[in-house]
Protein backbone atom coordinates (compact mmCIF):
# COMPACT_ATOMS: atom_id res chain seq x y z
CA UNK A 1 0.00 0.00 0.00
CA UNK A 2 1.10 3.53 -1.38
CA UNK A 3 3.12 5.38 1.96
CA UNK A 4 0.94 8.41 1.68
CA UNK A 5 -0.97 10.39 3.79
CA UNK A 6 -4.32 12.03 2.70
CA UNK A 7 -5.69 9.19 0.65
CA UNK A 8 -8.71 6.74 0.01
CA UNK A 9 -8.06 3.13 -1.48
CA UNK A 10 -10.52 1.91 -4.23
CA UNK A 11 -12.20 -1.08 -3.11
CA UNK A 12 -13.67 -4.61 -4.96
CA UNK A 13 -16.84 -6.56 -3.98
CA UNK A 14 -15.74 -10.00 -3.50
CA UNK A 15 -19.13 -11.01 -2.48
CA UNK A 16 -21.84 -9.40 -1.69
CA UNK A 17 -23.01 -5.98 -3.44
CA UNK A 18 -26.66 -4.89 -2.87
CA UNK A 19 -27.39 -7.97 -0.32
CA UNK A 20 -25.59 -6.00 1.97
CA UNK A 21 -27.53 -2.72 2.06
CA UNK A 22 -30.13 -5.56 3.11
CA UNK A 23 -28.11 -6.11 6.28
CA UNK A 24 -26.44 -9.32 4.60
CA UNK A 25 -22.70 -10.17 5.22
CA UNK A 26 -20.47 -9.34 2.60
CA UNK A 27 -16.43 -9.26 1.25
CA UNK A 28 -14.31 -6.30 0.36
CA UNK A 29 -10.91 -5.95 -0.72
CA UNK A 30 -9.16 -2.43 -0.89
CA UNK A 31 -7.19 -2.10 -3.70
CA UNK A 32 -3.64 -0.53 -3.88
CA UNK A 33 -4.83 2.49 -6.22
CA UNK A 34 -5.68 5.55 -4.43
CA UNK A 35 -7.19 9.33 -4.36
CA UNK A 36 -5.46 11.79 -2.78
CA UNK A 37 -6.70 14.92 -1.35
CA UNK A 38 -5.43 18.42 -0.53
CA UNK A 39 -6.82 21.30 0.84
CA UNK A 40 -5.32 24.50 0.61
CA UNK A 41 -6.65 28.50 1.44
CA UNK A 42 -8.74 29.66 -1.28
CA UNK A 43 -10.02 33.15 -2.26
CA UNK A 44 -13.45 32.26 -2.05
CA UNK A 45 -16.52 29.17 -0.86
CA UNK A 46 -15.07 26.11 -2.57
CA UNK A 47 -13.00 25.16 -5.39
CA UNK A 48 -13.28 21.66 -6.20
CA UNK A 49 -10.00 20.62 -8.90
CA UNK A 50 -10.63 17.38 -9.93
CA UNK A 51 -7.35 15.80 -11.42
CA UNK A 52 -8.39 12.25 -10.88
CA UNK A 53 -8.40 9.81 -13.69
CA UNK A 54 -11.60 8.77 -15.12
CA UNK A 55 -13.17 6.18 -17.20
CA UNK A 56 -14.24 8.50 -20.34
CA UNK A 57 -17.79 10.30 -19.22
CA UNK A 58 -17.47 9.48 -15.28
CA UNK A 59 -16.67 13.17 -13.68
CA UNK A 60 -19.66 14.57 -15.70
CA UNK A 61 -21.62 11.85 -15.31
CA UNK A 62 -21.22 11.84 -11.54
CA UNK A 63 -21.18 15.64 -11.18
CA UNK A 64 -24.49 16.56 -8.92
CA UNK A 65 -23.37 13.19 -7.01
CA UNK A 66 -19.50 14.83 -6.00
CA UNK A 67 -21.09 18.05 -5.44
CA UNK A 68 -23.60 16.26 -3.05
CA UNK A 69 -20.90 14.71 -1.14
CA UNK A 70 -18.67 17.58 -0.92
CA UNK A 71 -21.22 19.70 0.76
CA UNK A 72 -22.31 16.61 3.11
CA UNK A 73 -18.52 16.16 4.29
CA UNK A 74 -18.59 19.79 4.92
CA UNK A 75 -21.69 19.89 7.04
CA UNK A 76 -20.88 17.01 9.04
CA UNK A 77 -17.24 18.72 9.77
CA UNK A 78 -18.99 21.83 10.60
CA UNK A 79 -16.70 23.51 7.64
CA UNK A 80 -18.56 26.95 6.53
CA UNK A 81 -16.54 27.79 3.44
CA UNK A 82 -18.07 30.90 3.06
CA UNK A 83 -15.76 31.85 6.11
CA UNK A 84 -13.16 29.73 5.54
CA UNK A 85 -12.80 29.40 2.04
CA UNK A 86 -10.70 26.00 0.69
CA UNK A 87 -8.96 24.84 -2.85
CA UNK A 88 -9.10 20.91 -2.92
CA UNK A 89 -7.57 19.27 -5.15
CA UNK A 90 -8.36 15.62 -6.30
CA UNK A 91 -5.30 13.46 -7.63
CA UNK A 92 -3.83 10.15 -7.13
CA UNK A 93 -3.83 6.64 -9.27
CA UNK A 94 -7.52 5.19 -9.16
CA UNK A 95 -8.92 5.47 -12.47
CA UNK A 96 -12.51 6.47 -11.65
CA UNK A 97 -15.24 4.32 -12.94
CA UNK A 98 -18.75 2.86 -12.01
CA UNK A 99 -17.55 -0.06 -9.22
CA UNK A 100 -14.36 0.78 -8.00
CA UNK A 101 -15.45 2.98 -4.86
CA UNK A 102 -14.77 6.09 -6.41
CA UNK A 103 -17.02 8.29 -4.46
CA UNK A 104 -15.86 6.54 -1.08
CA UNK A 105 -11.79 7.66 -1.99
CA UNK A 106 -12.85 10.72 -2.24
CA UNK A 107 -14.65 11.23 0.46
CA UNK A 108 -12.25 9.26 3.04
CA UNK A 109 -8.98 11.03 1.58
CA UNK A 110 -10.85 14.34 1.39
CA UNK A 111 -11.76 13.77 5.32
CA UNK A 112 -8.17 12.74 5.85
CA UNK A 113 -6.91 16.27 3.74
CA UNK A 114 -9.24 18.53 6.08
CA UNK A 115 -8.85 16.54 9.35
CA UNK A 116 -4.87 17.27 8.65
CA UNK A 117 -5.36 21.31 7.37
CA UNK A 118 -7.75 21.71 10.55
CA UNK A 119 -5.27 20.14 12.71
CA UNK A 120 -8.70 17.97 14.28
CA UNK A 121 -6.41 14.91 14.21
CA UNK A 122 -9.03 12.41 13.57
CA UNK A 123 -8.49 8.39 14.09
CA UNK A 124 -9.70 6.34 11.02
CA UNK A 125 -13.20 5.28 13.04
CA UNK A 126 -13.81 8.92 13.10
CA UNK A 127 -12.51 9.43 9.01
CA UNK A 128 -14.58 6.69 8.35
CA UNK A 129 -17.77 7.87 10.01
CA UNK A 130 -17.06 11.26 7.47
CA UNK A 131 -16.24 9.13 4.86
CA UNK A 132 -19.82 7.11 4.95
CA UNK A 133 -21.63 10.85 5.90
CA UNK A 134 -20.17 12.20 2.41
CA UNK A 135 -21.29 8.75 0.57
CA UNK A 136 -24.61 9.33 2.02
CA UNK A 137 -24.65 12.74 0.94
CA UNK A 138 -23.57 11.46 -2.68
CA UNK A 139 -25.91 8.59 -3.42
CA UNK A 140 -28.73 7.69 -0.61
CA UNK A 141 -28.54 5.00 1.89
CA UNK A 142 -25.13 3.48 1.51
CA UNK A 143 -24.10 0.25 3.17
CA UNK A 144 -20.49 1.99 4.28
CA UNK A 145 -18.77 -1.07 2.67
CA UNK A 146 -17.18 1.22 0.12
CA UNK A 147 -16.04 3.67 3.06
CA UNK A 148 -14.95 0.98 4.94
CA UNK A 149 -12.52 -0.89 2.48
CA UNK A 150 -11.45 2.68 1.73
CA UNK A 151 -10.63 4.08 4.92
CA UNK A 152 -8.85 0.91 6.68
CA UNK A 153 -7.25 -0.65 4.17
CA UNK A 154 -7.55 -4.74 3.60
CA UNK A 155 -9.52 -7.34 3.16
CA UNK A 156 -12.23 -7.49 4.96
CA UNK A 157 -16.08 -8.86 6.03
CA UNK A 158 -18.60 -6.25 6.53
CA UNK A 159 -22.44 -6.31 7.81
CA UNK A 160 -24.53 -3.84 8.32
CA UNK A 161 -26.53 -3.47 11.29
CA UNK A 162 -29.96 -2.18 10.05
CA UNK A 163 -31.20 -0.82 13.35
CA UNK A 164 -28.59 1.07 13.70
CA UNK A 165 -25.93 -0.18 15.53
CA UNK A 166 -22.73 -0.35 15.12
CA UNK A 167 -21.63 -2.46 11.85
CA UNK A 168 -19.59 -5.96 11.82
CA UNK A 169 -16.47 -5.36 10.14
CA UNK A 170 -14.03 -7.93 10.64
CA UNK A 171 -10.57 -8.18 8.87
CA UNK A 172 -9.94 -11.56 7.05
CA UNK A 173 -6.36 -13.00 6.81
CA UNK A 174 -5.46 -15.26 3.75
CA UNK A 175 -2.09 -17.18 3.03
CA UNK A 176 -1.08 -15.04 0.61
CA UNK A 177 -2.08 -12.03 -2.27
CA UNK A 178 -4.21 -13.32 -5.19
CA UNK A 179 -3.72 -12.10 -8.39
CA UNK A 180 -7.17 -10.75 -10.15
CA UNK A 181 -8.22 -8.38 -12.97
CA UNK A 182 -10.91 -5.86 -12.60
CA UNK A 183 -12.27 -5.10 -16.13
CA UNK A 184 -14.03 -2.20 -16.73
CA UNK A 185 -17.08 -2.24 -18.77
CA UNK A 186 -17.14 1.68 -20.06
CA UNK A 187 -20.59 2.46 -18.59
CA UNK A 188 -21.12 4.91 -15.67
CA UNK A 189 -23.98 3.96 -13.39
CA UNK A 190 -25.74 5.97 -10.99
CA UNK A 191 -25.65 4.13 -7.42
CA UNK A 192 -29.03 4.70 -5.93
CA UNK A 193 -31.07 4.24 -8.58
CA UNK A 194 -29.92 0.58 -9.24
CA UNK A 195 -30.51 -0.06 -5.16
CA UNK A 196 -33.39 1.56 -5.45
CA UNK A 197 -34.50 -0.58 -8.02
CA UNK A 198 -33.69 -3.90 -5.69
CA UNK A 199 -35.51 -2.21 -3.07
CA UNK A 200 -38.60 -1.74 -5.44
CA UNK A 201 -37.87 -5.46 -6.56
CA UNK A 202 -37.56 -6.82 -2.80
CA UNK A 203 -40.81 -4.99 -1.95
CA UNK A 204 -42.62 -6.71 -4.98
CA UNK A 205 -41.91 -10.18 -4.49
CA UNK A 206 -40.78 -10.57 -1.01
CA UNK A 207 -41.08 -14.47 -1.28
CA UNK A 208 -38.50 -14.74 -4.60
CA UNK A 209 -36.42 -12.14 -2.96
CA UNK A 210 -35.66 -13.99 0.44
CA UNK A 211 -35.65 -17.34 -1.88
CA UNK A 212 -32.54 -15.53 -3.78
CA UNK A 213 -31.20 -13.79 -0.08
CA UNK A 214 -30.94 -17.87 1.82
CA UNK A 215 -29.15 -18.90 -1.55
CA UNK A 216 -26.85 -15.99 -1.08
CA UNK A 217 -26.32 -16.82 2.39
CA UNK A 218 -24.98 -19.90 1.14
CA UNK A 219 -22.89 -18.98 -1.37
CA UNK A 220 -21.38 -16.41 1.04
CA UNK A 221 -20.39 -18.80 3.47
CA UNK A 222 -18.65 -21.14 0.31
CA UNK A 223 -16.58 -18.00 -0.65
CA UNK A 224 -15.45 -17.28 2.89
CA UNK A 225 -14.66 -21.15 3.59
CA UNK A 226 -12.59 -21.24 -0.04
CA UNK A 227 -10.89 -17.68 1.19
CA UNK A 228 -9.51 -19.25 4.37
CA UNK A 229 -8.77 -22.55 3.02
CA UNK A 230 -6.93 -20.68 0.09
CA UNK A 231 -9.15 -23.06 -2.13
CA UNK A 232 -9.02 -21.01 -5.14
CA UNK A 233 -11.25 -23.32 -7.39
CA UNK A 234 -14.29 -23.12 -4.97
CA UNK A 235 -13.73 -19.43 -4.81
CA UNK A 236 -14.08 -18.86 -8.45
CA UNK A 237 -17.09 -21.29 -8.27
CA UNK A 238 -18.74 -19.46 -5.41
CA UNK A 239 -18.01 -16.29 -7.55
CA UNK A 240 -19.93 -17.03 -10.50
CA UNK A 241 -23.03 -18.52 -8.18
CA UNK A 242 -22.92 -14.76 -6.73
CA UNK A 243 -22.85 -13.37 -10.11
CA UNK A 244 -26.37 -15.67 -11.25
CA UNK A 245 -27.67 -14.19 -8.18
CA UNK A 246 -27.15 -10.46 -9.06
CA UNK A 247 -28.23 -11.23 -12.66
CA UNK A 248 -31.54 -12.84 -11.18
CA UNK A 249 -32.10 -9.61 -8.67
CA UNK A 250 -31.77 -7.45 -11.88
CA UNK A 251 -28.43 -5.84 -11.50
CA UNK A 252 -25.92 -8.04 -14.22
CA UNK A 253 -26.59 -6.93 -17.78
CA UNK A 254 -26.04 -8.38 -21.46
CA UNK A 255 -22.74 -6.92 -21.54
CA UNK A 256 -21.81 -8.36 -17.94
CA UNK A 257 -22.74 -11.48 -18.56
CA UNK A 258 -20.55 -11.49 -21.60
CA UNK A 259 -17.75 -10.17 -20.09
CA UNK A 260 -17.50 -12.85 -17.50
CA UNK A 261 -18.00 -15.12 -20.35
CA UNK A 262 -14.69 -13.81 -21.77
CA UNK A 263 -13.51 -13.96 -18.40
CA UNK A 264 -13.97 -18.28 -17.72
CA UNK A 265 -13.87 -19.18 -21.54
CA UNK A 266 -9.91 -17.27 -20.77
CA UNK A 267 -8.90 -19.40 -17.87
CA UNK A 268 -10.05 -17.53 -14.83
CA UNK A 269 -11.12 -19.58 -12.19
CA UNK A 270 -14.34 -17.06 -11.69
CA UNK A 271 -15.84 -13.37 -12.33
CA UNK A 272 -18.54 -11.13 -11.02
CA UNK A 273 -19.91 -7.95 -11.69
CA UNK A 274 -18.30 -6.01 -8.55
CA UNK A 275 -20.17 -2.88 -7.31
CA UNK A 276 -23.11 -1.53 -8.50
CA UNK A 277 -23.55 -3.50 -11.49
CA UNK A 278 -25.57 -2.91 -14.94
CA UNK A 279 -21.72 -1.91 -16.28
CA UNK A 280 -19.39 -0.94 -14.00
CA UNK A 281 -16.53 -3.58 -13.47
CA UNK A 282 -16.36 -6.99 -13.89
CA UNK A 283 -14.08 -8.62 -11.18
CA UNK A 284 -11.93 -11.86 -12.38
CA UNK A 285 -9.97 -14.84 -10.31
CA UNK A 286 -6.66 -15.04 -11.97
CA UNK A 287 -4.93 -16.29 -9.31
CA UNK A 288 -0.94 -16.73 -11.36
CA UNK A 289 0.30 -14.30 -13.51
CA UNK A 290 0.05 -16.36 -16.89
CA UNK A 291 -3.65 -16.84 -16.26
CA UNK A 292 -3.81 -13.09 -15.34
CA UNK A 293 -1.78 -11.83 -18.54
CA UNK A 294 -4.01 -14.35 -20.67
CA UNK A 295 -7.26 -12.91 -19.28
CA UNK A 296 -5.96 -9.55 -19.49
CA UNK A 297 -5.24 -9.70 -23.25
CA UNK A 298 -8.14 -11.11 -24.19
CA UNK A 299 -9.90 -7.69 -22.61
CA UNK A 300 -7.40 -5.86 -24.02
CA UNK A 301 -7.78 -6.68 -27.72
CA UNK A 302 -11.57 -6.11 -27.63
CA UNK A 303 -10.30 -2.50 -26.14
CA UNK A 304 -11.27 -2.72 -22.35
CA UNK A 305 -9.61 -1.22 -20.25
CA UNK A 306 -7.97 -3.78 -17.18
CA UNK A 307 -6.57 -3.07 -13.62
CA UNK A 308 -4.39 -6.08 -13.07
CA UNK A 309 -4.02 -6.15 -9.29
CA UNK A 310 -4.06 -8.45 -6.08
CA UNK A 311 -6.21 -9.14 -3.22
CA UNK A 312 -5.24 -9.89 0.47
CA UNK A 313 -2.40 -7.59 0.34
C1 LIG B 1 -21.56 -0.35 -4.23
O1 LIG B 1 -20.15 -0.44 -4.33
C2 LIG B 1 -22.08 -1.46 -3.37
C3 LIG B 1 -23.60 -1.50 -3.22
O2 LIG B 1 -23.89 -2.66 -2.44
C4 LIG B 1 -24.12 -0.25 -2.50
C5 LIG B 1 -23.71 -0.19 -1.04
O3 LIG B 1 -23.36 -1.20 -0.44
O4 LIG B 1 -23.79 0.92 -0.50
C6 LIG B 1 -24.29 -1.61 -4.55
Amino acid sequence: MPNKKNIGYGKTILFGEHFVVHGLPAIACAISDYTEAKVEKAKKGLELVDNRPETPGYKETKKGEISREMDAILNYMKIDVGKTPLKITLSGNLVCASGIGASAALASSVARALSEYFKLNLNDDRINEVAFEGESGGSGTPSGIDNTASTYGGLLIFEKNLQGGKNKIERLAIKKPIDILLVNSGITQETKEVVGDVRALMEKDAEAFDWIVQQYRKVFEDGLNALKDYDLENLGEAMNRNQELLRKITVSSDLMDELQEIALQNGALGAKLTGTGRGGLLIALTPDKKMQGKVAKAFEKKGFHVTRTKIGI
